[in-house]
């Protein structure tokens, strides 16, 4: 190993030594690299196994490995869902003196997986939807806090599941940019740029027979720009209404919430002599939903799953009586008596198929199938049993997909079961 190597690093893991920095990524031996499924990309990407975890290697310049790293640290402390960047390695030579590339290294994501591994055999327009959707939410997170993003695409994204739907993860920081505050005319142009990018990835699909016949890639590429805008409207508008409609204002923090964010700053002006009233947001954060659940059970889930918990958390407190008791300590219960179970319930060699809070609420959706199908409330156990046969056995691993090779794949990856597929077993 080349006796300069110099490693930055945020958590200095000493297991970074062992690694055949002295070759180059693409010659790396099998034992170091962990297969996973990765998204299309420019540089040389591959996983490799660092201390009981998976890390993602990118093989690029100096300068743009240390920019990357420093934006990612950067997104990270404003709580913007993006990769967890571990180090930059720079002056790599091989044992002949050569030098090799600089590499960037983020912690590979658990449960993530590029868009293209999220659907077996062809992309359904829900399936297609649901991404739009998601990255739409992130794009306008980045966009509160300043940041362009300057290329916006569904392969620089990971999606992890989200209770039906996805959470979407910024994995490509590299031409992106921080503001103080971005102009309408940014804005337009990430949008611009987001909307030609995932147009031209659902045709790049379309071309291969890979997306349903019924799926149009202008049609959802133009779904960003419309989901982008309401949300964008709802979360930074102004508003103004007569002074006695006050109520107005919770409504609009209550609307809000709904959508899963939290106003840090609203600001509100009377004008007109004090008959009008005036709001507008300054300051949103999104993860209202999850942010109550971690402060009642410490659960940390996405933010549609930490509203489905919740949702189940205020049932069991209607249906057991709970209304009057202290929040936290129902909260306590529902852990103890509902969730965990069913937590330790699921067999030791299927921990790894989905994250707990997904398989939870998958569980409801099942046991809520199961008492349609049946015409009966069918409890809570005996729906676990169905599901943890009838669906969870049959799902890949998502935690670590093993197959099929690291490389960019762009052949489909056998998957147990499609997106919906578990349904129809219900
Ligand atoms: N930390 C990570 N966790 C999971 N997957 C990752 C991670 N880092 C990279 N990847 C995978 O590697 C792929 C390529 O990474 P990235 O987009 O950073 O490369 P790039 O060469 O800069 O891309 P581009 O061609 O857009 O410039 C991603 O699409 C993603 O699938
Ligand atoms: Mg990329």
């Amino acid at each position: 190993m080349s006796a300069s190597l110099n490693i930055t690093s945020a958590t200095a893991d000493p297991g970074l030594l062992d690694l055949p920095w002295n070759m180059p990524l693409d010659e790396w031996p099998d034992r170091y690299i962990a297969a996973l499924p990765k998204g299309i990309s420019r540089h040389l990407v591959r996983f490799a196994h660092l201390s009981g975890h998976v890390i993602a290697i990118k093989e690029t310049t100096d300068e743009m490995a240390k920019r990357e790293y420093d934006m990612l640290r950067t997104l990270q402390r404003l709580d913007v869902p993006c990769v967890d960047p571990l180090a930059v390695i720079t002056n790599r030579a091989d044992d002949a003196g050569e030098p090799l590339n600089s590499v960037l290294v983020t912690r590979h994501l658990k449960f993530s997986l590029p868009y293209r591994a999220l659907f077996s055999q062809q992309l359904r327009p829900d399936t297609a939807t649901r991404l739009v959707d998601a990255l739409a939410v992130l794009l306008v997170r980045l966009h509160v806090i300043g940041f362009f993003w300057g290329d916006v695409s569904l392969s620089n994204t990971l999606f992890r599941r989200d209770a039906g739907a996805f959470a979407a993860y910024l994995v490509d920081a590299e031409t992106g940019q921080l503001y103080d505050g971005l102009s309408n005319g940014q804005r337009e142009n990430d949008l611009e740029i987001a909307r030609v990018n995932i147009a031209g990835e659902l045709m790049d699909l379309e071309a291969g027979g890979r997306v349903d016949e019924e799926l149009d890639p202008i049609k959802l590429s133009d779904g960003i720009v419309a989901a982008y805008r309401s949300l964008w409207k709802e979360l930074t508008g102004s508003e103004s209404f007569s002074s006695s409609e006050r109520w107005r204002i919770n409504e609009r923090v209550d609307r809000l919430n709904d959508l899963g964010f939290d106003i840090e700053e609203l600001a509100i002006k009377t004008t007109e002599g004090g008959t009008t009233v005036r709001i507008q947001p300054k300051v949103v954060d999104a993860g209202h939903h999850q942010r109550r659940l971690l402060r009642l059970t410490g659960l940390d889930a996405q933010e549609n799953q930490a509203r489905r918990l919740l949702n189940d958390l205020d049932s069991y407190t209607a249906k057991y009586g709970r209304k009057d008791y202290d929040e936290e300590m129902v909260a306590h219960e529902w852990l103890a008596k509902v969730f965990e179970p069913v937590i330790r319930a699921i067999p030791r060699d299927l921990k790894g198929k989905l994250e707990p809070a997904e398989v939870f609420h998958q569980l409801l959706e099942h046991r809520w199938f199961m008492s349609q199908d049946q015409n009966r409330d069918v409890p809570l156990a005996e729906a676990l049993s169905s599901y943890i046969d009838t669906v969870l056995r049959h799902r890949r691993d998502e935690a670590t997909v093993i197959d099929p090779p690291t490389g960019t794949f762009t052949l489909a990856i056998p998957l147990a079961d499609g997106e919906a597929d578990w349904r129809q077993n219900v």
